[in-house]
């Protein structure tokens, strides 16, 4: 399995605009989507659990999954006796999990896959009846965002492309909402929340 993240993975906690786009996001699933502490969730493309372990504080359970050994080496070293994400290194689009959940989230991890349609449909098949998912990425931005473009297959989304492709995989109650910017120097990139259920 290729991990283009492997490189990445130890400074990856130490940008400070990361960290705070994540506690941003948290936020904005928290005001969005009824958290339950009973609630046994995914985060799709964990990383280090930057998203993962804010939003692990108001359910049971996380499972993190991700294709970087490195990244969840990381998320490794995170965990507490109070908090603890499962981390799990598999490409579930090619090799489902047994488990199912009730919500699916996920932060900047969309871009870096090729099929939406093999990924909706995948993450459909990992959720409860009802469940939900969270998914906070780039909105269409010009290939700036990353200095190196490798494992980048898509340069932010459309937001009624990416809602059809939603609704055609068989979700409802489809929201985009506009959620943050995150300022570079070289320009402004909106962040989105897209919130669906099964
Ligand atoms: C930009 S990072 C975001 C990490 C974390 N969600 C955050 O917000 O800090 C993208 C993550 O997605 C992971 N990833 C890329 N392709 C993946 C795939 N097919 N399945 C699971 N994880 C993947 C990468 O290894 C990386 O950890």
């Amino acid at each position: 399995m290729k991990d283009n993240f492997e490189h990445k993975a130890k400074e990856w906690d130490s940008k400070s605009i990361r960290v705070q786009n994540a506690l941003t996001i948290a936020e904005a699933i928290k005001s969005r989507v009824k958290l339950t502490p009973d609630m046994h969730l995914m985060d799709f493309g964990v990383g280090t659990g930057l998203l993962g372990f804010e939003v692990l504080k108001d359910v049971k359970s996380m499972v993190g999954v991700d294709t970087s050994k490195g990244m969840l080496e990381k998320l490794q070293d995170k965990n507490s006796d109070t908090l603890q994400i499962k981390p799990i290194c598999q490409d579930i689009i090619e090799n489902p999990l047994r488990d199912k959940f009730d919500g699916i989230i996920s932060s900047m991890t969309l871009h870096h896959i090729e099929s939406l349609t093999k990924f909706f449909t995948t993450i459909k098949n990992h959720l409860n009846n009802n469940g939900f998912i969270a998914i906070a990425d780039l909105e269409s931005e010009d290939g700036t965002f990353h200095s190196d473009n490798t494992g980048v297959f898509h340069f932010g989304f459309d937001k009624d492309e990416l809602c059809k492709i939603v609704k055609d995989c068989g979700f409802k109650d489809v929201e985009f909402n506009n959620i943050s910017i995150i300022k570079k120097p070289q320009r402004d990139f909106g962040i989105f929340l897209l919130t669906a259920r099964v």
